[in-house]
């Protein structure tokens, strides 16, 4: 975003160097991911950044060939931070020395201080029980240091854990300040940002009048068209389109039938009649089941129902007539160019469904607003425009909806059970406050019928599987701790309120080797 001071985080591979991007911007600093190799010297100079920082990696800097960052970045007379593999490269590219073969250091440990850590402005508010837990993730090391280098912390494994030049603000760490199990790196990040002179000019309510004067100038006096999913993303781009443009915006909502319950009625009671937002509601619900009719295997039915989406929106584009811009919810994690360890493309575990391919089609261009925000900044900026909290705050759904939550064949039957079961679910975690503190949850229903006892007779129901995950991104996840009362309640409550299924289990599988949906 032009205007904002950067801090530009200069990527080496590392699983977690977008940790560091979102760290920067809760501290109100505009930060952007750049690719080590997508650098030189005229495009830093162009990015003007205020500060850099070196990420973490999975190269070894002893190794021939390995990544640098361009040696420019020393030179623009801005303050310098390395982390982990960043730090290495940096004292390698500075004139120490770094060597591998040491007993790698994974996990927690201890930071000593040590030298004259107390003066330095990198320091504010660190030390202050002595010493620092930080989280450590090496195998090499650094063995000495660049002229000019000073050593601010120890720990066991690595005696120059955190070294820095204060003359210049060049500062290395061989810990990660950006993950949760370093409890004071928000600090550290802090500090960083503080010396190099940063003034949190990055908030979601000075980025809405930018946002909604760049959606201006971009769509002039032309009229855009945008897709509702339901989901935070597209009714935050909505919302900030309806505030840019007015009633030059009109959104289509593709109704494919696999929505949760009550969904459909939420969003177009929320957009049309609460926003005043043109809304066309296409309830397609017959035409995508009749098309997954039969279709059992997952990639057949995430592709129908990518195929008949598009086809529907363009039905519907076509029928306002006239519209030169598409909109879409694109997110920064989405445009972040990451640079692959393997250097291979990666496996396509599952095809996401999106209506992209639509706008060369239908010769439309895109406005993207939300492109350079991360998924809780959306959320702050859905707050800044009003959206109602239960809105704002809304566990993700995926574009094929309930199909996927249906593993085997999708009917209107197993919907309405799978819809119900849901509910229940969803009421009970909310019920027990724990909606905000779950990335995700919901019911799969599964393809089995087993035999209960239900009053005196026999039954012979569908079972369900509860999943309900804690996530950063969804790209990994863990399990959301239950409690065996919260669970006995929620499978009482289930199989007593819910015709069709006699039997609950939980899924307990974390991401990976699982995935969070089913199919
Ligand atoms: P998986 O199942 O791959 O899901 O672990 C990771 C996250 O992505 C969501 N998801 C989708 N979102 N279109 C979407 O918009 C899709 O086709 C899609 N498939 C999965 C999923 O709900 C989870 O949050």
């Amino acid at each position: 975003m032009a205007g904002h001071q950067l801090c530009l985080i200069i990527d080496f591979g590392s699983q977690v160097t977008q940790l560091i991007a979102r760290r920067l911007r809760e501290l109100n600093v505009y930060s952007e991911i750049h690719p080590f190799n997508a650098l030189d010297g005229d495009r830093l100079r162009a990015l003007a950044p205020r500060a850099v920082i070196l990420s973490g990696g999975p190269a070894s800097v002893p190794e021939p060939g390995s990544p640098r960052p361009p040696a420019e970045v020393f030179q623009l007379g801005v303050p310098v931070l390395g982390i982990c593999y960043g730090q290495q490269a940096m004292v390698d590219m500075l004139g120490g020395r770094v060597e591998g073969g040491h007993a790698a250091e994974f996990g927690h440990a201890w930071l000593e201080p040590a030298g004259r850590h107390g003066d330095d402005p990198i320091f504010s508010g660190l030390f202050e029980a002595g010493r620092e837990a930080v989280w450590m993730s090496h195998g090499d090391r650094v063995t000495a240091m660049p002229d000019g280098f000073e050593v601010f912390g120890t720990s066991p494994g690595a005696p120059f854990a955190m070294i820095g030049d204060a003359r210049r603000h060049f500062y290395a760490v061989m810990f990660h300040p950006e993950v949760h199990h370093t409890p004071n790196g928000r600090r550290l990040l802090e500090n960083f940002t503080r010396l190099a002179g940063f003034s949190g000019d990055w908030t979601m309510g000075a980025y809405r009048d930018e946002a909604i004067a760049a959606i201006r100038a971009q769509v002039g006096n032309g009229r855009v068209i945008c897709g509702l999913s339901g989901g935070v993303d597209s009714a935050v781009t909505a919302v900030l389109l309806h505030e840019a443009i007015g009633d030059r915006l009109t959104c289509v909502f593709v109704d494919h039938g696999l929505l949760r319950q009550n969904e459909a009625q939420e969003v177009v009671g929320l957009f049309r009649d609460h926003y005043n937002i043109p809304l066309i509601h296409a309830d397609e619900s017959a035409r995508f089941l009749a098309a997954l009719d039969g279709v059992t295997e997952p990639e057949a039915k995430r592709k129908t129902i990518g195929r008949l989406f598009v086809e529907v929106f363009e039905e519907q584009a076509g029928t306002i007539g006239g519209a030169a811009f598409l909109a879409q919810g694109t997110l920064y994690p989405d445009v972040i160019e990451s640079v692959s360890a393997s250097g291979g493309p990666s496996v396509t575990i599952k095809s996401h469904h999106n209506v992209g391919g639509l706008p060369e089609r239908m010769n439309m261009a895109l406005v993207e607003p939300l492109r350079a925000l991360f998924k809780d900044e959306v959320r702050a900026l859905g707050r800044e425009l009003g959206l109602p909290e239960h809105f704002v705050g809304r566990h993700p759904f995926p574009g094929p909806g309930l199909a996927i939550r249906c593993p085997g064949e999708v009917t209107p039957e197993k919907l309405a059970i799978l819809r119900a079961a849901d509910a229940v679910f969803i009421d009970q975690i909310r019920r027990h406050g724990l909606y905000d503190d779950i990335w995700q949850a919901f019911v799969a229903l599964l393809p089995v019928k087993s035999v209960g006892v239900m009053g005196d007779g026999r039954s012979y129901d569908y079972a369900c599987a509860l999943r309900a995950v804690t996530s950063v991104d969804g790209m990994t996840a863990d399990v959301y701790p239950f409690t065996h009362d919260f669970l006995r309640e929620t499978a009482n409550r289930i199989v007593g309120e819910v015709r069709g299924i006699n039997r609950v289990t939980w899924d307990i599988t974390s991401k990976p080797p699982g995935t969070i949906e089913w199919e």
